[in-house]
């Protein structure tokens, strides 16, 4: 097939991780015998330096022009003066409104080879295999706000509509039917107005997949169950704010936030895909990021924008083979141990790809 992926780098180790995952997926397009066009942009702070704005024209134009981005991350001491009018984060809501993008999907999985290097025990990490969808175009990211830079009030506002939920809950429940056909709708109903229609709206949405198991849990009890009882969680679905903060904890599941990707989907198959991590300021520019969370990201790229599921599970195959055969980054490296530099993991997990194949 051919398709045309955007790669946005961005800031931080965005760079170095991105150049990584798309030297995969130009293997993947060799041995399998597909085009694949890969076109560049500025995003974010780089492109605030250059450009004056986050997501210029340039960008979002090259975007609506191609089948699916590959984004790498946003942000860095630089661009973060809190009297700043523009910010590089400004891009990355933008870039997801601009599309629709209302659904994030963010699959957590537990890899045993890591258990020891987890903070948590090695048994309450057995099966952990769980999909966060986190609703991305609502709530107190794009509601009503007043900020005040010298005054002495502030507010954002969380507002959501019955249709924003439906829709995102219907994605959570068609995911659910194709995994364990259980849901765990996160909310905080107890106090807040936009969570009470939230949990309303996803108990009708309910009646259309009878087939699916559904729980609602407060965000405060949910966020320890999390740690507590991770295993008994497949797929959870909760509004913008709790899924942002949620998945952050989720990731010390998978051993290291550098392990987590993700899909902005929309309507269609275009989507915008990302690791979660974010632009890493402290360790940018030394080679040593892992570059798992963007590598997975591409294979969801490969699934969901390109339809090309065996490709898409052979990279993941290739992540799970490099991981066995013990070759680490320094953020999942036993103390003491030798750890390869983003580079060096990258060429392993090419290595694999091709024997694999
Ligand atoms: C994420 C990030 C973003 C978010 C920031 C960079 C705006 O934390 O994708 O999880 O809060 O959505
Ligand atoms: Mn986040």
């Amino acid at each position: 097939m051919q398709a045309t992926i955007t790669v946005l780098p961005g800031d931080g180790i965005g760079p170095e991780v991105t150049a990584i995952a798309v030297a995969l997926l130009k293997d993947v397009a060799a041995l399998g015998g597909h085009t694949f066009i890969f076109q560049e942009a500025l995003f974010g702070g780089c492109a605030i330096d250059a450009a004056g704005d986050p997501f210029p024209a340039e960008t979002r134009i090259m975007c609506e022009n191609c089948d699916a981005v590959l984004l790498g991350a946003v942000g860095g001491v630089q661009w973060s003066d809190p009297t700043a009018k523009v910010r590089p984060e400004q891009g990355l809501l933008r870039l997801r409104q601009h599309f629709g993008l209302f659904a994030n999907l963010r699959p957590v999985r537990a890899y045993p080879m890591l258990a020891s290097h987890a903070p948590l025990r090695a048994d309450l990490l057995e099966g952990v295999d769980m999909l966060f969808i986190r609703e991305l175009t609502g709530g107190a990211y794009f509601g009503a706000r007043q900020e005040q830079g010298d005054g002495d009030t502030a507010y954002d506002t969380m507002i959501y509509s019955v249709p924003e939920v439906q829709r995102v809950a219907r994605v959570a429940f068609r995911a659910a039917q194709g995994r364990r056909k259980h849901l765990t709708s996160v909310d905080k109903a107890n106090v807040l107005a936009s969570s009470r229609l939230w949990q309303r709206t996803v108990k009708q949405v309910a009646a259309e997949y009878p087939d699916v198991q559904v729980d609602h849990a407060l965000v405060d009890s949910f966020a320890m169950q999390l740690i507590r009882t991770p295993s008994r969680f497949d797929v959870v679905v909760t509004e913008n704010m709790f899924g942002d903060i949620l998945t952050d904890e989720a990731a010390v599941l998978a051993g290291s936030l550098g392990m987590l990707p993700s899909a902005s989907l929309g309507e269609g198959t275009f989507g915008v895909y990302e690791p979660i991590h974010g632009s890493a300021p402290d360790i940018a520019g030394k080679g040593i990021a892992n570059p798992i969370g963007t590598i997975l990201s591409a294979a969801l790229l490969l699934r969901h924008s390109l339809t090309l599921g065996d490709e898409a599970a052979a990279l993941e195959g290739a992540v799970q083979a490099v991981l066995e055969s013990g070759a680490r980054t320094g953020d999942i490296a036993e103390p003491n141990t030798a750890a390869l530099g983003s580079a060096a993991f990258g060429e392993q997990v090419r290595a694999a790809l091709r024997k694999a194949h």
